[in-house]
């Protein structure tokens, strides 16, 4: 399965991009409106992408109202990132969206470089959020956590369905001449090519540590079909493609057709079957 990664395609601008998903996942929402960070807020560097976005949002009561109706007109599963700055917004939004049959699943965003974190640890606010709604929760990780697999079967006890691994990391990039940082905002979130090795580890992690029994969305630096097989492989039963579309829309399609390809030439008829192929059976 190919999902886009929060705040990486705006289905109402490119419904046909979107619709080249199986998934839809539009970018994060928070209670109240959010105006985002100081302009510039997106920088490039060598080897990938930096970001300030912050979160700009018009508020969950102006999403429902007026974003919420069009995602439902593009006739596609999609879910709804969730944001907060404690475990009771992260609980209003979810209960508000939530009441939504339309939406099959809420991704919290228990990671966004560009705030400043809530307080409250994750599997708190999974559990808020457990308590308001039954829709399918996934947890999105930072990659920074210093254990992302006690982390993640922590957020599962609470609750949580799923997890989706991993958000950006945090990244500087100082302009040429003024040695000032590039983005309004000073420090942003890196993303692009060299978060592959990153993103594959923390899926790796949690797959052995949850031994394979929730789903996980492999995201990070995902350009071609090997890579997403390489997430599968480490344990993914999804991938996500986020900066990859800002320089190709068709990504979805090519990914998908080269994974299926990729798979096929190690054996495996579909590749889902390649799950977990990169945890060796255990010895003797
Ligand atoms: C411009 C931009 C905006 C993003 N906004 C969000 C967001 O709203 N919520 C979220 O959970 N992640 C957000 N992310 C992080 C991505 O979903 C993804 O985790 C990260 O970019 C790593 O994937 P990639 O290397 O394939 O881009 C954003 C990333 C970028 C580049």
């Amino acid at each position: 399965m190919i999902l886009n990664a929060s705040g990486c395609l705006d289905a109402l601008t490119a419904p046909r991009v979107a619709r080249s998903l199986d998934i839809y996942v539009a970018k994060t929402i928070t209670p109240e409106p959010m105006s985002g960070n100081p302009q510039p807020r997106l920088a490039e560097t060598d080897f990938g992408l930096l970001n300030s976005i912050g979160l700009q949002n018009p508020g969950v009561e102006s999403f429902c109202a007026e974003i919420l109706p069009r995602l439902e007109e593009l006739g596609m599963p999609f879910w709804i990132s969730v944001g907060g700055a404690n475990a009771a917004d992260y609980a209003r939004v979810c209960e508000r969206i939530g009441e939504r049959e339309s939406v099959s699943a809420l991704e919290l965003n228990l990671s966004c470089p560009n705030v400043d974190p809530a307080a409250a640890g994750a599997a708190e606010i999974v559990a808020a959020c457990r308590a308001v709604s039954d829709k399918p929760l996934y947890a999105k990780l930072s990659p920074h956590l210093p254990d992302v697999a006690e982390v993640a079967t922590g957020v599962i006890e609470a609750g949580a369905s799923g997890l989706t691994l991993v958000n950006s990391l945090r990244g500087l990039v100082l302009d040429e001449w003024t040695l000032e940082p590039r983005l309004g905002r000073g420090v942003g979130g890196y993303s692009g090519a060299a978060m592959r090795p990153v993103a594959l580890a923390a899926v790796y992690l949690c797959y052995e540590a949850t031994k394979g029994a929730v789903p996980i969305v492999g995201v990070g630096g995902v350009q071609n079909g090997k890579q997403a097989l390489d997430l599968i492989a480490a344990g993914a039963s999804a991938v996500a493609l986020g900066s990859v579309l800002f320089g190709d829309l068709e990504a979805p399609e090519r990914v998908r057709t080269e994974l299926e390809q990729e798979a096929l030439a190690r054996g495996f008829e579909r590749p889902g079957e390649a799950r977990g192929a990169a945890h060796r059976p255990s010895a003797g």
